[in-house]
């Protein structure tokens, strides 16, 4: 498709514990509408270890693992499908570098510079490819089959 207006991306964008507890929804929601994209679904949940094991995988070998279930268990996280042009791309320039305490630094109007607060506690989430995007946004909103299956024991909030 060479010609036309380049096509829409989807990308799946979570509000972590954190940021909740933080009272920082609102705002984020304002700068994500404001950065052109489009929020086509949402929703809260409490996440529990098994669904954060599942969730985060990749990581389950690393050593920072436990304390990252833990924290993401310790409190409902918001998550939301984002549409717009580049959208998995741009949601990841405009959230920041994964270290918040580091962020604040070198990227101070990042969304994590100003909402998070160290590499673990860092306030959002952002799909960093296109096959992760997928695989979140069908984690959190697939069908029963696929979505009921990882969020088994979540509360709906
Ligand atoms: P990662 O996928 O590397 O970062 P990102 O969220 O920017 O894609 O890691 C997933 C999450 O794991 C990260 O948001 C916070 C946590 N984490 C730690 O607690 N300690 C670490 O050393 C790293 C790399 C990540
Ligand atoms: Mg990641």
């Amino acid at each position: 498709l060479s010609h036309g207006s380049p096509e829409k991306e989807k990308t799946l964008a979570m509000i972590k514990p954190d940021g909740l507890f933080g009272n920082y929804t609102d705002e984020i929601k304002r700068v994500i509408l404001h950065s052109g994209f489009s929020i086509l679904k949402e929703m809260s949940i409490q996440l529990n270890e098994v669904n954060v094991r599942l969730f985060y995988a990749e990581h389950s070998k690393k050593s920072f693992f436990p304390s990252l279930v833990k924290y993401m268990t310790s409190g409902p996280v918001f998550v939301m499908i984002l549409e717009k042009v580049n959208a998995i791309a741009d949601w990841r320039a405009l959230i920041g570098p994964t270290d918040a305490s580091k962020a604040k630094v070198t990227h101070p109007d990042s969304i994590r510079a100003i909402c998070g607060l160290d590499l673990e506690r860092n306030c959002v989430h952002g799909s960093d490819s296109p096959q992760s995007a997928a695989r979140e946004i069908s984690f959190f909103f697939g069908d029963t089959l696929s979505s009921g299956f990882k969020l088994f024991g979540a509360s709906y909030i």
